[in-house]
């Protein structure tokens, strides 16, 4: 059976417009693929610390040098690295806080760069290591944003998954959602109208 891992990064848990609409996505995708096991990792709920100097000393460190906290450093970063390596496809609620991504999805980013694990340089630049896989990505704004330059979002979150070998990445905005009732509606249907054709 194959995975849909769900992350979610809105911090108003099912209140939050991309929980809403992500979850929307897994509905229509376990639709059309019924045989699917959707794995949620919600980043607020379930906090991963910010990265520190001894996070990276683990990720460092080789097998006979590591204490015991290293290694259960490690053992947590390489579980977010299993999961997302097992899954077959990827949706992401990606709320705009800030001009930015949520503080909580940038420390789950941290832990799953890894050097040698899912990126390695060689001669020629940078090389993912993880196998391509499609990563849809619901991003809510109150505003509108998409092709000027405070959208710091796409181009951030393609080149991320990018370096880690995640190449086909599709975003799905529903923008001006703090803009009015009739607004907010507007970028729901544009969402919901986006995902359905986003997979067919
Ligand atoms: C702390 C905070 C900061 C925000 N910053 C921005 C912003 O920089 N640009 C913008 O267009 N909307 C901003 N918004 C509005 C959110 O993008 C909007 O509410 C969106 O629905 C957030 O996703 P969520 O509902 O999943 O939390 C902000 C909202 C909050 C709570």
């Amino acid at each position: 059976m194959s995975t849909l891992l769900q992350i979610n990064s809105g911090i108003f848990g099912d209140h939050s417009n991309s929980t809403t609409l992500a979850n929307e996505f897994t509905s229509q995708y376990l639709a059309q693929h019924p045989a699917t096991q959707v794995v949620v990792r919600d980043l607020v709920s379930q906090p991963i610390s910010h990265l520190d100097a001894s996070t990276i000393g683990a990720f460092a460190s080789t097998e006979e040098d590591r204490t015991p906290e290293q290694q259960a450093l490690l053992d947590f970063s390489q579980n977010l690295i299993d999961e997302l390596s097992a899954a077959e496809a990827v949706v992401l609620g990606l709320p705009m806080y800030n001009f930015n991504v949520p503080s909580q999805l940038k420390a789950y980013m941290d832990q799953v760069a890894r050097a040698g694990v899912t990126f390695k340089y060689t001669e020629t630049g940078p090389e993912g290591l993880l196998a391509d896989k499609p990563v849809y990505v619901i991003a809510a704004r109150g505003g509108f944003h998409q092709g000027q330059p405070s959208d710091t979002q796409t181009g951030f979150i393609k080149t991320f998954f990018g370096f880690i070998g995640l190449h086909n990445v599709q975003f799905i905005y529903a923008e001006g959602v703090n803009m009015g009732d009739d607004a907010k509606a507007a970028a729901y249907s544009a969402a919901k109208d986006a995902m359905s054709k986003a997979f067919a």
